[in-house]
């Protein structure tokens, strides 16, 4: 008696189609799961077993083997529990093996019988279409991720409700009837409570606009962190493809807020500066994300970028470039998309004092250049607009709030749909502009390409066609100040 249940397994991002074929035999009754099975693979033995009794179902007395197909590829996670009891139940002829054959199935089991969700339910249910099943077996709480993916969900919170609904002794069940999750979560800080700072705040909008990676330098206190923090709030939301891209990334690495499970709003992800390399740019079993995967189509803030260890920030310098992450293990390669805007806050000695007018720095010239030496030159040169930013004046603390986030968001996104439609084009006094500064200053080609892009974005804000030598002046204003540069 030989049965079959189809699923997918996740490499990365993707999903490979799985069969869970069972087998039962006449002999001693045993269970064995063979096809590279994870530790929690094999632990679904236990919790499969469990299951099919508090289904009321019967557990076969006979040898049973599950073989995860195709065997080469490696079974991670408690997401075929359901399909692997599918498989036996249809084996034993206690559901229709031809009912079964129509779906996908994905989900783990709990020792009740109930039907826990998985992460990467998204990717899954794509694969699932992928492979041609209209409908999925899954968690009640995976249906809005599965139906995301243009899969009609099947939510079961039991594994009683799944055998009665083969059988065809119930209908389909419904989702869940909160209906369509709460999109917007908490709406992030807003630019209004930043006072002064307007070189700072410009330059966040003019990042905002063309995707810019930004580094504010500065004493403490002026409220670098503040600016970091507030750009996801003045991005455009997600177009719906970034939105699935987003939905699935979260989805795999498991990371839903409860009862919120489609991002719609840029991500923002600032790792602590102990963060490992592996965190920050992904790898490990599985492999996972790393934060900078986290961050696509949304903000990577890295506060404090000298405390981080020089591994983790030169292994930024690739998926910066790129915007895709590669990770090499045996038996395939692991692509994740890192499209994301890298905002890092310093400080510009270690005693702080440096930049502020009323303060000392104290630092040794030693201290200096071993601070300094975190920073490679490599690094300095992918942040596309560099600021300082002055300890604001009392008068500007003690004034009126700054414009808010929805009014500077109004401007960027009319900018981005200009930048998108039509680009504007330098004009010959801005190239001149241009090309005494590539021969004057240390500026390197990406320099000059970065530089070029600011301008864009420049002038885009403006609602200007052309690029002009003012837009490009602005833009070099915003290549890394003197007080930063690197030996
Ligand atoms: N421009 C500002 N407008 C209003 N409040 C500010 C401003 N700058 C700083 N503050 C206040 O100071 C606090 C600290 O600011 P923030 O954490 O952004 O400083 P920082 O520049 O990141 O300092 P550090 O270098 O020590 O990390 C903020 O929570 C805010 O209350
Ligand atoms: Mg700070």
């Amino acid at each position: 008696m030989l049965a079959r249940a189809v699923t997918h397994a996740l490499v990365g991002l993707d999903p490979r189609r799985v069969e869970v074929e069972a087998h039962l035999q006449r002999g001693v009754p045993a269970f064995a799961i063979v096809g590279l099975a994870d530790r929690a693979c094999q632990e679904a033995k236990e919790r499969v077993r469990s299951g099919i009794s508090s289904a009321e179902a019967e557990w076969p007395s006979r040898r049973i083997t599950v073989n995860l197909a195709p065997a080469g590829l490696k079974k991670e996670g408690s997401g075929f529990d359901l399909p692997i009891a599918l498989a036996i139940l249809a084996a034993s002829h206690q559901v229709p093996p031809e009912r079964l054959a129509g779906h996908a199935a994905l989900g783990e089991l709990a020792l009740d019988g109930r039907v826990r969700p998985v992460a990467g339910a998204l990717a899954v249910a794509e694969g699932a279409r992928r492979s041609g099943y209209p409908r999925l077996l899954c968690a009640a709480d995976s249906a809005h991720e599965v139906a995301l993916a243009g899969v009609e969900p099947v939510p079961v919170r039991h594994l009683a409700e799944v055998v009665a609904y083969l059988r065809g002794e119930i209908p389909a069940p419904e989702p869940p009837a909160n209906g369509a999750p709460a999109a917007s979560a908490q709406r992030p800080p807003d630019l209004a409570d930043v006072r002064g700072n307007e070189r700072a705040r410009r330059a966040l909008e003019l990042a905002a606009a063309g995707r810019h990676n930004l580094l504010l330098a500065g004493p403490p206190g002026t409220g670098k962190t503040m600016l970091g923090r507030r750009l996801p709030g003045i991005l455009p939301p997600l177009t719906d493809e970034e939105v699935l891209e987003v939905t699935r990334i979260h989805s795999v690495a498991g990371l839903f807020p409860p009862g919120r499970p489609v991002i719609t709003s840029p991500p923002f992800r600032s790792p602590h500066h102990s963060a490992s390399a592996p965190s920050v740019v992904g790898g490990g079993p599985g492999p996972r994300p790393g934060e900078v995967t986290l961050a696509h189509r949304g903000v990577l803030l890295l506060d404090e970028l000298p405390e981080f260890p020089r591994p983790v920030l030169e292994a930024l310098r690739q998926p910066l470039e790129d915007g895709v992450v590669s990770i090499a293990r045996v038996g395939g390669r692991s692509l994740f998309p890192a499209r994301f805007q890298l905002v890092g806050t310093m400080n510009l000695c270690p005693c702080g004092g440096r930049g502020d007018p009323g303060a000392e720095c104290s630092c040794s010239p030693q201290r200096l250049a071993a601070f300094r030496d975190k920073l490679s030159r490599a690094l300095l040169d992918r942040f596309d607009l560099v600021v300082t930013v002055p300890r604001p004046r009392s008068a500007e603390l003690g004034g009126a709030a700054g414009e808010a986030s929805d009014a500077v968001r109004a401007r960027v996104v009319a900018a981005r749909d200009l930048l998108a439609s039509a680009p504007p084009e330098r004009t010959r006094e801005a190239d001149d502009l241009l090309a005494r500064a590539v021969d004057r200053l240390p500026l390197s080609a990406r320099g000059r390409e970065r530089v070029s892009r600011v301008a864009r974005s420049a002038a885009a804000l403006a609602g200007c066609e052309r690029v002009l030598p003012e837009h490009v002046a602005e833009a070099l204003a915003y290549r890394h100040p003197r007080e930063l540069a690197v030996a």
